[in-house]
């Protein structure tokens, strides 16, 4: 017990960082988001008739204003959706939780989505990423948005570093507004920081007020993203309005656990291959991997699991199974049949196995086809 608590007071969400098994009643607490209740969850139904799974299962968790973006969509107003990846490797599960939610929004409300490519971030927050590299993983990386099938005809994809024409002086009035103490506040700057890192956030905000630009008027936006880039939407909402802008809307997921489990990192990390499974990995890699590496709830022989069962709570292939099996009975049955210790952690893992295979295949056929219609997507000065 006591070890679970010290685990829980250290964990850590921050932008470049996540950390320790987070407790996400905590952090709605702290960063001061309203939970999705019930009360929500109907009235989104309202218009989407099937609520998407990471709704009912509370992946995504929490919101600020969605009750004004249903508001003005039940008014005729439209919204636009906003969300981003900031290119620096190879896309995995974890990174594309937000996006097929996002495309569930795009379809259900018909909203034009704005798709952000960030190709200095992360070569100014990383080491031994050169703008060159960052830029290749873009157009890699892009092939994965297309493969997820957003609408062509409402989505802008765009690059930081091609976009900067238009962008640059939207980034400066917002740069004017915001003060270095406040960016050291929310983001624990230092001295040593380069000032490419403190002024990175501007141009995370520039587009969630491209929907007024564009339009000419006051025009909401809901930005879907995984709760670590909250700090950067707190600011934007900061300082909307003294920019004549209304504050974006937005709506968070907690993380994909990293195959290790969650005890030991928070979400998926890159930099942790062996614990992340890549939308390039092919069937027999993703075998390999989660039978060697995904933290088993089971128990040590297989006499004590048919007696105890297993947990599902701590067993990452049963909570990696709450993100991609959609069919809610064959979950539940998921789950009974492996806390009574009918089912095995080796039969569990082949559940997780085929499903992600089922789902790879499937996007990698798309990831092919995606190449001859990168040009409709993008957007560029
Ligand atoms: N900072 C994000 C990352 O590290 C990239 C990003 C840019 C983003 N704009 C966004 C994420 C909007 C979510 C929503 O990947």
């Amino acid at each position: 017990m006591q070890k679970k608590a010290e685990a829980k007071q250290s964990a850590i969400v921050t932008p470049w960082e996540v950390k320790g098994n987070v407790d996400y009643n905590k952090v709605i607490k702290e960063f001061g988001t309203q939970p999705i209740d019930e009360k929500l969850l109907a009235r989104i139904q309202k218009h989407t008739k099937k609520l998407h799974p990471f709704l009912r299962r509370q992946i995504f968790f929490c919101h600020r204003d969605m009750d004004r973006i249903l508001d003005a969509y039940e008014k005729g107003e439209k919204f636009y959706l906003y969300t981003g990846r900031a290119p620096s490797g190879p896309v995995h599960l974890g990174h594309v939780v937000p996006w097929i939610f996002t495309k569930w929004l795009q379809d259900n409300f018909n909203a034009i989505l704005l798709f952000q490519l960030p190709d200095e971030e992360k070569f100014l927050f990383k080491e031994n990423l050169t703008l060159e590299e960052s830029r290749k993983w873009a157009h890699e990386n892009i092939l994965d948005i297309i493969a997820l099938g957003f609408d062509p005809k409402k989505t802008k994809i765009f690059l930081d570093t091609e976009y900067a024409g238009t962008m640059y002086k939207h980034a400066c009035r917002v740069g004017k507004k915001i003060t270095f103490s406040t960016a050291k506040a929310v983001f624990g700057f230092s001295n040593n920081t380069n000032i490419g890192q403190i002024f990175y956030t501007a141009m995370q905000s520039v587009p969630a007020f491209l929907p007024s630009i564009y339009e000419g008027k006051p025009t909401l936006c809901l930005i879907p993203y995984a709760i670590d880039q909250d700090p950067h939407f707190r600011i934007t909402r900061d300082i909307a309005e003294a920019l004549d802008y209304p504050k974006p809307a937005s709506i968070q997921c907690r993380f994909l656990p990293g195959l290790h489990g969650l005890e030991s990192h928070g979400k998926m990390s890159s930099s942790e291959e062996s614990g992340a499974i890549y939308t390039t990995d092919n069937p027999e890699q993703v075998k390999k991997k989660v039978m060697k590496y995904a933290f088993s709830g089971g128990q040590a022989t297989i006499e004590e699991h048919r007696k105890l069962g297993g947990n599902p709570y701590i067993d990452v292939s049963y909570q990696w199974l709450t993100f991609f099996e959609e069919n809610d009975k064959k979950l539940e049955n998921i789950y009974k049949e492996y806390k009574s210790g009918k089912l095995l952690t080796g039969e569990l893992k082949t559940i997780l196995i085929n499903k992600l295979n089922q789902f790879l295949t499937e996007h990698q056929k798309k990831r092919e086809l995606a190449k001859k219609h990168v040009e409709k997507f993008m957007m560029r000065d």
